[in-house]
């Protein structure tokens, strides 16, 4: 099991969580509708409290959405019930369980830039696992180049090219600044747009 278990469930039962922001992440919208995440069925890999896997369910895609966090993933299930969309949303730890697929499409958002740091090994089976040739994965990571204390975990593209591309092509490669719950809280981001090589 991972150790981050313990830091996130902390952080949804305390109300500390930044990074949900309530609303759709706009990198993922503008990813979307650049027609760059084609495909029917997607898996977001550490979906917190749903929104963006509401608005994925919304936008079409049949979406698998995970999350360790019981607490995160009952709020998600609200969402969606609310929303009146469909999403199967399931609880445990991405690198330990069953998680069928594989997908066209796979999300994160926050979560490569944790997982890498407490168990890289794990996710990258997890990945191939779940991918098959020409599967996308779009993630967004914190970005290395700016510190920002308190903030995200951070990569740099040193890191990100050698512990992705052997499995991926990075197809882009762009830096943008996470929308937080703080309107003057922009840590910087890679979004990091990726095609499942052979
Ligand atoms: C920074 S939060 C981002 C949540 C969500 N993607 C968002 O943007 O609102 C990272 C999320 O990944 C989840 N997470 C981290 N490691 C995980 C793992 N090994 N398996 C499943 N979920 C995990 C955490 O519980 C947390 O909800």
């Amino acid at each position: 099991m991972c150790n981050d278990l313990n830091h996130f469930e902390e952080c949804y039962r305390t109300g500390f969580k930044p990074w949900d922001s309530g609303a759709p992440e706009p990198e993922l919208i503008r990813v979307i509708e650049a027609g760059k995440l084609p495909g029917a069925t997607l898996m977001e890999i550490g979906c917190g409290t749903g929104t963006n896997a509401v608005e994925l369910a919304r936008r079409g895609y049949q979406v698998t959405a995970v999350d360790f966090v019981r607490q995160a993933v009952l709020a998600a299930r609200k969402k969606v019930r609310i929303a009146g969309v469909k999403v199967d949303i399931r609880v445990g730890d991405v690198t330990a369980m069953d998680l069928g697929g594989p997908y066209d499409v796979l999300f994160d958002r926050g979560v490569y830039h944790h997982l890498r740091l407490e168990n890289l090994k794990g996710f990258q089976q997890m990945l191939k696992k779940v991918t098959r040739a020409g599967s996308r994965w779009l993630s967004l990571a914190g970005n290395a180049k700016e510190k920002h204390h308190p903030g995200p975990p951070t990569v740099s593209e040193t890191e990100i090219r050698a512990e992705l591309e052997p499995l991926f092509e990075i197809l882009e490669l762009r830096e943008f600044r996470f929308v937080t719950n703080k309107a003057d809280f922009r840590p910087p981001a890679w979004s990091i747009l990726m095609q499942r090589r052979k």
